[in-house]
């Protein structure tokens, strides 16, 4: 049985970090489109670079180029039972070609987990936000610190603020987030695959109401 599940919210709700505590309670990978987009950082083409543009302007990628490259990631071996999508869809057309997607792919999407948080919630969270650049562990200062100060537990690599965290930038993200992708709630909602999560909590406290959410909708296909 393969388990899609989608993680929707705004900028900084923890969709990563519950994602990351997902893969082991549910033995399907973690994809992220903002990951997938960052990871192109390196590679010297107009597209990268265009990408790497838009995100830095707070702004959304198109359509068009979010599902070539989500597209290519859902096709690796790992996603074959399914996988964590974290911030894809973010536009009703990505939802719709992901429904086309997974119908190709043989599999079924369990439920859309959309975490809420206030909007002054989205600004302590993300000025509070570092980010390992070697192997992406995400931390806060105050909620989620790292044993040492700026040093990531995992791999010892200096931690950095995600360039597009600067204030500016997150009042764009967020003014994207509502216009374009609050619209998602409504049609999953429509859908019957909406599950609302109060992610004002302890990050430990959401991910078991996560996985009750999951597993009972697994359990009842
Ligand atoms: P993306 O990387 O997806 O950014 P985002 O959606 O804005 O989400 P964030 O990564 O900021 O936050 P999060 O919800 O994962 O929170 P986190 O767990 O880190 O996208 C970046 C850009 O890529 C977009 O702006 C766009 O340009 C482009 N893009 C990506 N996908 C796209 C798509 N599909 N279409 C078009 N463009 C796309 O947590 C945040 C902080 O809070 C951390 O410090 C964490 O430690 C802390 N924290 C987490 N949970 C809690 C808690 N419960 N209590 C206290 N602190 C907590």
């Amino acid at each position: 049985m393969t388990t899609f599940i989608i993680l929707l919210g705004p900028p900084g709700s923890g969709k990563g970090t519950q994602a990351e505590r997902l893969v082991g309670e549910l033995g399907v990978p973690h994809i992220s489109s903002g990951d997938l987009f960052r990871a192109m950082k390196e590679q010297d083409t107009p597209l990268a670079r265009e990408i790497q543009a838009i995100m830095a302007r707070g702004e959304l990628v198109p359509d068009s180029a979010t599902l070539r490259v989500v597209e290519a990631r859902l096709q690796e071996d790992d996603a074959r039972a399914g996988a964590i999508l974290d911030g894809f869809p973010r536009t009703v057309p990505q939802a719709e070609a992901l429904d086309g997607l997974l119908a190709e792919l043989g599999g079924r999407l369990a439920a859309a987990l959309l975490l809420n948080i206030t909007e002054d919630e989205v600004v302590t969270r993300i000025s509070g936000r570092r980010v390992c650049p070697a192997c992406e562990r995400v931390y806060h200062v105050v909620y989620n610190p790292p044993a040492a100060a700026e040093v990531c537990d995992g791999c010892s690599g200096a931690l950095l603020q995600r360039s597009d965290d600067e204030p500016r930038v997150v009042c764009e993200r967020y003014r994207q987030y509502l216009s374009k992708t609050a619209p998602l709630i409504e049609h999953y909602r429509d859908a019957g695959l909406l599950v609302e999560i109060d992610a004002m909590r302890q990050i430990e406290a959401i991910t078991p109401d996560l996985v009750a959410a999951v597993r009972s909708r697994v359990d009842a296909h």
